[in-house]
């Protein structure tokens, strides 16, 4: 997955935050790729759920400030991502086969259609502001 310029919601930190998870996500689907070990797929995940926990902070954290309408909708779909990117690393610390190239496209997709939509009207409403 590449960073484009159309990914950009016109906020520096946030798009920073976006090329930090796409970059994770890029390290997952290579790490998997050349069959690196569960330790070294272990780090990757969990520092890809400690990061998404983060990001969707700093972003909530503008959207109650800002007093965005759209808050409570975006946490939900937040806490429903994370609910399932949770339900993975569980999923991957018991054994499980989990990290598959389809669950790589889930990521992928997510992503990209969460910026492109979801973050991209509360990033409108920001700059309105000013
Ligand atoms: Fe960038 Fe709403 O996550």
């Amino acid at each position: 997955m590449t960073w484009q310029d159309s990914f950009s919601v016109g906020v520096k930190e946030i798009d920073e935050q976006h090329k930090k998870l796409i970059s994770m996500i890029n390290s997952l689907y290579s790490a998997i790729k050349k069959g690196k070990g569960q330790t070294i797929l272990q780090d990757i995940l969990e520092g890809l759920v400690q990061y998404v926990d983060e990001h969707f902070g700093t972003e909530e954290k503008y959207m109650e400030q800002y007093n965005y309408p759209g808050y409570l909708a975006h946490k939900k779909e937040h806490n429903k991502f994370t609910e399932q990117v949770l339900e993975v690393y569980q999923d991957f610390e018991q054994g499980k086969q989990v990290l598959t190239l389809e669950l790589l496209d889930f990521l992928k997709k997510w992503l990209k259609n969460h910026i492109l939509g979801t973050d991209k009207k509360y990033a409108l409403f920001l700059k309105k502001l000013g």
